[in-house]
């Protein structure tokens, strides 16, 4: 078998075998593909799409390439949930700890930030110390012993599709039907859990614009995950504007701390409670997702959420005084109020552009190779709906790159439509 074939074959708008996708994603992940000729076979699908069976088969022998996790042995139903992406998705770090501080095992592996959208894996690490990168076992005993790990693609867990992943990021390949499936599915597989709950979004910070096109993905998801005999539930939130007040790394991480204090922003408040509450229900611990919520609530208020995830936290290596104490958190060496230029309400607040300025602040990658500024960001003021004066800031922006400030105020004014 050869590349070029493969490649020439997806460019001519023809079906690829089973064995033809299994040896590009064994050959990619050896090394023995380059980057460019995957990058080349990337885009000709990207164009030309998979059908179900293509993408079925690029999800398993992506979940393949690596080890894939057993966790029957941890209980019965082990949970895991993912997000297809969004702006100031914070939902992981707050919802999961309430997960597990309801006794439903967590084992979670997640990604960095891909396109305009940020990762929760990126977000972890502006924790001190917390260590993604951590060896199976440990993934294990850590879900065994206190409920819950969350993880990276660190491990050997889908390794192609950490590969793949990051060109794609860098190859304007993210928004591909096929192709986010079978990223999300693959790393799914591997993560070992029976039942998952996915977040599928819909709206302009979203991969998926429409209500038609997030029902595809979601379908195609849920056949490809019950293929591997997993139960698959997708939820669909709205990504219209950022979610929550915090876009960037630590910054996210901070809000998502505040929320297990009781600090909760409306519409982050809306898709936590929305997940959490089918995530118990497919755990089998709630049939009734109002029922649900009040369990979700009664331990945020009784403190044993956010004593799940310092216990996260410390269990990963952080430094949990971070958590205790947000303050301690550095800040970006440059805070930037943005104040508005007029009298009116915010009509429209569009979380792409939002997403693709707070990449541009240092929070997200250009290459693949690229470090990002974990605090490096966006607080938003005022969102959607919200009454602004003039002179009252719309915005803070979090920045360490001087020469960008003035084009990035100028963002802001044209994003913030009043
Ligand atoms: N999340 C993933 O893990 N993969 C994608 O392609 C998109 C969102």
């Amino acid at each position: 078998m050869n590349i070029l074939d493969i490649i020439s074959k997806k460019r001519d708008k023809k079906e690829l075998t089973k064995e033809e996708i299994e040896y590009f994603v064994k050959e990619y992940t050896k090394g023995t593909i380059t980057d460019y000729q995957a990058s080349a076979l990337i885009m000709a699908i990207y164009i030309n799409g998979m059908n179900e069976r293509e993408t079925t088969d690029l999800s398993i022998a992506m979940a393949y390439s690596g080890d894939v996790l057993d966790l029957s042995k941890l209980g019965e139903n082990i949970v895991d949930k993912h997000s297809t992406g969004g702006v100031g998705d914070k939902v992981s770090i707050i919802l999961l700890p309430i997960i597990a501080s309801l006794g439903i095992p967590v084992a979670k592996m997640s990604g960095r930030g891909l396109g305009f959208t940020g990762g929760t894996v990126d977000k972890l690490e502006s924790i001190p110390g917390y260590r993604t990168n951590i060896p199976i076992n440990d993934f294990i005993e850590n879900v065994k012993k206190i409920g819950i790990s969350m993880i990276g693609q660190t491990l050997n867990l889908a390794p192609a599709d950490k590969k793949i992943y990051s060109l794609r990021d860098t190859i304007a390949c993210v928004d591909s039907i096929p192709l986010i499936a079978s990223s999300i599915m693959s790393k799914k597989i591997a993560g070992g859990a029976n039942k998952i709950v996915l977040d599928v979004t819909v709206g302009k910070g979203a991969f998926m614009k429409t209500q038609e096109e997030a029902q595809k993905l979601a379908e195609l998801m849920t056949k490809i995950g019950n293929l591997a005999g997993i139960e698959v539930v997708c939820i669909f939130t709205p990504m219209n504007e950022p979610l929550g007040m915090a876009v960037g790394n630590s910054l996210e991480v901070k809000e998502a701390i505040n929320f297990l204090k009781g600090f909760m922003p409306k519409d982050l408040k809306d898709v936590v409670f929305e997940l959490g509450a089918n995530i118990i229900k497919l755990a089998d611990k709630g049939q009734d997702l109002e029922k649900n919520k009040d369990m979700i609530i009664e331990n945020i208020i009784n403190g044993k959420a956010y004593d799940k995830l310092l216990q996260m936290v410390q269990n990963q290596g952080g430094d949990i005084s971070y958590i205790n104490d947000t303050s301690k958190f550095e800040n970006a060496q440059f805070i930037i109020p943005v104040k508005s230029k007029t009298n009116g309400i915010i009509k429209d607040l569009d979380a792409e552009e939002v997403g693709k300025l707070a990449c541009i602040l240092g929070a997200g990658r250009i290459r693949k190779e690229d470090e990002i500024d974990k605090n490096a960001g966006i607080i938003l003021n005022k969102k959607t709906g919200d009454y602004v004066k003039e002179n009252e800031v719309l915005a803070y922006l979090h920045t360490n790159k001087e020469d960008i400030i003035e084009y990035a105020k100028s963002k802001v004014l044209e994003i913030w439509k009043i």
